[in-house]
């Protein structure tokens, strides 16, 4: 990047008009509008496919933000303000001259260009190389890109190369929304800046790591797309193992984008392959079939809106994995992630080892394990849990009690920001810390082809499960065989 890069002046949203940048980026771009987080003079261009007027596109962004999580900031002033800055330009990705629109939505003062490319990932390279044939590209430019990238090792590097011809490894922010989250950089507060856990983080006092991303939502209409990817390449490549290792990294030499994404990939490069015949004991996979969910009937995953009469890409998977390091050796990693789960909840459990020696056996109390609970949904809490005597005169009673460790416990937050905000205001900033580098990518899917390859050749196929369950038995089976059980 160049020393002294020009703050940017326009962000350029490709897929604008699509679910995630209703759900997610126009109201986090609205948010940081409204606390005055956005370069004053920052044009917000939206592109798309279809032809749409400026106002009735006005008029998506506004139904967008007051549908959103961030419903409760809309005020009509605020908006006409943000509305000031929204441009919407009509492209045709894929077509000769189709992006030929967006240079001129662009301000005419010199300033950097944010491409933020929410399409599909089939377009990623394609925008990229039409921006650079355009000379929309400079070494002011970024570009965000979403998960996934690719579908494989391979993919992923042409994706990667595509990008990369376009735009410098510093310019790409490669997003993934979890390590937005509060508690996720929680974590690496915890354990980066207190010296009381790091003597604790390792084999010798943690006894095993999950780590579950259990969704209570179906396929909302996208079974096509999510039968091409399932689980494992849909959650398992991109937030479990970033939260992976976000939990087993080494200490970076500085809070820096290369230390941290250095260490990050050390974890990636340390995970034991799950190939061949290991492949059958240390994974599950398993699709949902009709069941409850709240007192609800709720269709199975071919019963769905446009499935196919059968399939058999997993909509759940679990895997036991380990990493193989000194700080790791022999502590399981228990992944788990599902659609149609029982409850919405994404978490890490710290699990430590038991106490060495009951003295409190003689009197009829049992000790639990000492646990440090990371949840990201459905609310961000860091709880330690601790055996603490029960108040009262009656014989010592133990009961294990949480204590809260999370910043709402010491700080005033005035409000639950969505991921994406701290991302954008990041990219706004040109610091990739929290964002994925190249090798992370690769490596990553590199470890998940191994996995697909193994249930290719061994033909482990899905097992059922019902919707509104934790999973098919197995999973359970997985973690039991280890001697632990699952955090519900
Ligand atoms: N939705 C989520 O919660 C979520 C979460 C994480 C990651 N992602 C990733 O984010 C990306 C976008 O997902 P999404 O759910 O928002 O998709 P989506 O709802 O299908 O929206 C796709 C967007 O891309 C535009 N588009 C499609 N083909 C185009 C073309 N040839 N030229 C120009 N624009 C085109 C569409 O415009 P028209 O409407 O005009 O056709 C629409 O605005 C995907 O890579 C997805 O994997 C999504």
């Amino acid at each position: 990047m160049s020393s002294d890069p020009l703050p940017c002046h326009a962000l350029v949203l490709f897929g604008a008009t699509g679910d995630l940048a209703r759900r997610m980026l126009w109201p986090s771009l609205y948010a940081l509008h409204r606390e005055g987080l956005l370069p004053e003079a920052m044009r917000l261009v939206g592109a798309a496919r279809k032809p749409l007027a400026h106002a009735e596109f006005v008029e998506h962004v506004r139904a967008a933000i007051r549908s959103s999580g961030n419903a409760g900031l809309y005020d009509d002033t605020t908006f006409e303000a943000f509305a000031l800055r929204v441009r919407y330009v009509a492209v045709a990705v894929g077509e000769d001259r189709g992006l030929d629109a967006v240079g001129p939505a662009l301000p005419a003062t010199p300033g950097g260009v944010i491409y933020y490319l929410a399409t599909g990932p089939d377009l990623f390279g394609p925008i990229c190389l039409h921006l650079c044939a355009a000379g929309l590209v400079d070494e002011h430019s970024r570009v965000v890109v979403e998960k996934p990238i690719g579908s494989d090792a391979a993919s992923a590097e042409t994706v990667n190369e595509a990008i990369g011809s376009a735009f410098g490894e510093h310019q790409i922010f490669r997003i993934d929304h979890y390590l937005g989250k509060e508690a996720v950089q929680n974590l690496i507060a915890l354990r980066f800046g207190n010296a009381i856990l790091e003597p604790l983080w390792n084999s010798n006092a943690i006894d095993h790591v999950q780590i579950t991303v259990a969704e209570t939502v179906g396929l909302e209409g996208r079974w096509e797309y999510y039968d091409h990817s399932g689980a494992l390449r849909d959650m398992v490549q991109s937030h479990l193992l970033q939260l992976l290792c976000l939990v087993a990294m080494e200490p970076p030499a500085a809070f820096t984008a290369s230390a941290v994404r250095n260490e990050k990939v050390k974890v990636l490069w340390s995970l034991r392959p799950i190939t061949g015949a290991h492949v059958a004991s240390n994974t599950v996979r398993g699709q949902y079939a009709g069941g409850y969910l709240e007192d609800r009937g709720v269709p199975g995953y071919l019963e769905e809106e446009g499935a196919r009469r059968s399939s058999d890409t997993e909509s759940f998977v679990a895997i036991r994995a380990e990493v193989d390091n000194w700080r790791w050796s022999g502590v399981p990693f228990y992944l788990r992630t599902g659609k149609r789960m029982k409850q919405r909840s994404s978490e890490i459990v710290i699990r430590f080892k038991p106490a060495p020696f009951n003295i409190f056996a003689g009197i009829g109390q049992s000790l639990s394990a000492n646990k440090l609970l990371i949840r990201l949904q459905p609310d961000e809490t860091i709880t330690l849990s601790v055996m603490n005597k029960t108040p009262g005169l009656n014989e010592l009673q133990l009961g294990e009690v949480p204590l809260n460790l999370a910043p709402t416990a010491a700080f005033a937050t005035p409000r639950r920001r969505i991921a994406y905000e701290r991302m954008l205001l990041d990219v706004l900033r040109g610091n990739p810390a929290l964002f994925v580098r190249r090798d992370e990518v690769e490596a990553s899917w590199r470890w998940i082809d191994g996995i697909v390859e193994g249930w290719r050749s061994a033909g482990q196929g899905v097992r059922p499960y019902a919707a509104g369950s934790w999973g098919p038995a197995a999973a359970a089976e997985l973690i039991e065989r280890g001697g632990h059980s699952w955090n519900e």
